[in-house]
């Protein structure tokens, strides 16, 4: 145990996250480095497939990443948090207070994507395809942020991470709305590739993040009563 608190005196930790994971990773790493001021710590913030090309280069220590870590490099992989996908729209939007609006109907609405790439992207469109529907593309933005300002300007609708709206709540100018087959559950997960020896510190990281998972779902339920629901029945 001695030896265990010299290690993690000094040291560095590289994390990769996907572009959603950048809304929780802080708050974990906030807490993390309080504990161990001497760590120095680097975290890239990428898509999905930007994610996956740094673990085939091996850049970082370990990667946060959703749904179906993929299938070009075998890894270990440990959940650390639901990461629900929701449909976005401006707060005066008519959809908005609606209840079980078929999937159609925000079919007919413009739609903003991701860029090519992004885990976000792909999810949006298998949605789209289960429906044999296409989405009406207004526009391609290649981070979360500008797509929840151009919902707010009136371009579109678009799928996002319920975290990102972990500043400014529900309430504020981006409204959730109520659609049928909506929240898809999406989780993500620290990873890294299988026989990677990990440092002590990023050991150490791995241990602490996956011990906040019940913290991040407290938070992601206080953000919006409707997902305590789904979470409990595993919808
Ligand atoms: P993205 O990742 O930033 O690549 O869209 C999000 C996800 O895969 O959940």
């Amino acid at each position: 145990k001695m030896a265990d608190l010299k290690g993690m005196r000094r040291g560095r930790l590289r994390l990769g996250v996907i572009t959603t994971a950048k809304y929780f990773a802080s708050e974990i790493l906030g807490e993390f480095c309080r504990m161990y001021p001497g760590i120095e710590v680097a975290l890239k913030v990428t898509n999905r497939d930007r994610i996956v090309d740094g673990m085939l280069a091996n850049e970082d220590d370990l990667y946060i990443m959703g749904q179906a870590p993929c299938e070009e490099i075998e890894v270990e992989e440990f959940p650390v948090a639901p990461n629900p996908l929701v449909v976005m729209a401006p707060r005066d939007h008519p959809l908005v207070g609606q209840k079980r609006i078929p999937f159609s109907r925000i079919a007919e609405e413009p739609f903003l994507l991701r860029e090519p790439g992004s885990g976000i992207r792909d999810a949006t469109l298998k949605a789209f395809d289960a429906h044999g529907l296409r989405p009406k593309v207004r526009m391609e933005l290649g981070s979360n942020e500008a797509i929840k300002h151009a919902v707010v300007g009136g371009l579109g609708l678009s799928v996002l991470s319920l975290h990102s709206l972990t500043l400014e709540g529900t309430n504020g100018p981006v409204a959730v709305l109520d659609v049928e087959g909506f929240p898809t559950m999406r989780q993500w997960y620290l990873v890294y590739p299988k026989g990677k020896e990990l440092s002590l510190v990023a050991r150490t990281f791995l241990e602490f993040a996956i011990a906040s998972e019940p913290r991040i779902r407290t938070r992601m339920e206080s953000l919006w009563p409707g997902l305590q629901l789904l979470l409990d029945t595993g919808e």
